[in-house]
């Protein structure tokens, strides 16, 4: 039978497995020592003042803004090219939200852009990391600061990934939320985290995670009068739990090889798809080189003036020959839901990535001869055919 290539696949094995049999046998499944554990070693891995695990990157988000005490109509400024519920988030909360175009080097937010964007109207910014490439986050931060408007990084693809010595989710001024979804660098299965150097806000979205109640349930188990608790704010059920952490604490600690393995296949990738990239049918990334990527995805982009192949035709050729793909993200303004609120936006850049863009097969599952086979797929559909 012919083998088959999944785009993404998780690294886990007999470790996760004894850690969530300890944690069943424990009878404590919910938010608890464990959760505390794994927050405790995001906090040290990441160099941040505050970490809160939450259950999805979605929830985390919308938690934020609410601890920002944002207000319905406010003006948010983001980028299209991001998973959709970051969108649903903001729309949900009843936000003005104006999209702005990403740029041609990290697919991300291009500060230029922002400035020329910022009304006095505006009091937040969602700023995604694309791919798990950082985007120019410092420069964001900086000019928001300067203008009293507060920053929110969708960090999802990016745990682990840096800027110079400094990780993702440590800068001051912002709250950058993580996600360990299943497809993730690592993950636990759904469940994410939230952190930030800011300890007010970081307080006030422990709150709001675990229903506006002012201790969590794991602590007031060891209080003389364990049953009473205080509801001073509203808040949400959007909790983390011991089984997730135990695998996430697993997860950690083989993170360096993950993304270590993930970065040989890469320079593979680029090595094999170099002579696409010399007759410029395929385009280059221009990272900068003070970057370190969190390996997520590996995404290649046509170069519609040098070539008539095309994206759609690419995915049903690997697909055929058992390399799943997929194409990472449909940008906010071409969903179905959004399309007329968001046609006002010029996005020309993040519609013509959209159309060009696909994410091919790229994990630890992965051996060298395979990176090998698909790329020889890839050239072959754009030497041959
Ligand atoms: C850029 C981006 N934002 C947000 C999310 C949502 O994360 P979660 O599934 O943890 O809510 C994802 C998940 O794939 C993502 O890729």
């Amino acid at each position: 039978m012919k083998k088959k290539f999944q785009v993404s696949s998780t690294f886990i094995n007999k470790d996760e497995l004894n850690s969530l049999k300890n944690v069943i046998a424990s009878g404590w499944l919910t938010s608890g020592r464990i959760t505390h554990k794994f927050e405790e070693e995001v906090k040290k891995k990441l160099s941040v003042k505050n970490a809160i695990a939450v259950n999805s990157c979605t929830n985390g988000i919308f938690a934020s803004l609410h601890a920002l005490n944002l207000k319905k109509n406010d003006e948010v400024i983001t980028t299209p090219f991001t998973f959709v519920s970051t969108i649903h988030n903001l729309f949900n909360f009843g936000l003005k939200i104006k999209l702005i175009d990403i740029n041609f080097n990290d697919f991300s937010m291009d500060p230029e852009e922002l400035k020329k964007n910022i009304t006095s109207k505006t009091k937040c910014v969602v700023v995604t990391h694309y791919g798990g490439i950082p985007a120019n986050i410092k420069k964001i931060i900086d000019i928001c600061k300067s203008k009293k408007i507060k920053v929110i990084e969708d960090a999802a693809t990016a745990f682990g990934a840096k800027v110079k010595n400094k990780y993702i989710g440590a800068y001051n001024d912002s709250i950058a939320v993580f996600s360990f979804y299943a497809n993730k660098v690592i993950t636990t299965g759904e469940g994410g985290v939230v952190t930030t150097n800011n300890n007010n806000l970081a307080k006030k979205i422990r709150n709001l995670i675990s229903c506006g109640i002012d201790k969590d349930p794991w602590q007031r188990t060891f209080e003389k009068k364990s049953w009473f608790y205080n509801v001073p704010f509203y808040g949400f059920k959007y909790n983390f739990t011991d089984l997730q952490a135990c695998i996430g604490l697993e997860q950690l600690k083989k993170i360096k090889k993950i993304q270590n393995y993930r970065k040989k296949l890469r320079k593979l990738y680029d090595k094999e798809l170099e002579p696409l990239f010399q007759k410029k049918f395929l385009i280059k990334k221009n990272y900068n080189n003070k970057i370190t990527l969190s390996e997520y995805i590996y995404t290649i982009l046509i170069n519609k003036k040098n070539t008539k192949k095309k994206r759609d035709n690419l995915f049903l050729y690997l697909k055929k020959r058992g390399i799943n793909c997929t194409v990472h993200y449909i940008p906010a303004n071409k969903h179905i839901f959004y399309k007329k609120k968001f046609k006002r936006f010029n996005l020309k850049n993040s519609d013509y990535i959209f159309d060009n863009i696909i994410s091919i097969p790229f994990h630890n599952n992965l051996k060298e001869k395979d990176i090998i086979f698909i790329s020889s797929k890839v050239k072959e559909f754009f030497l041959k055919h």
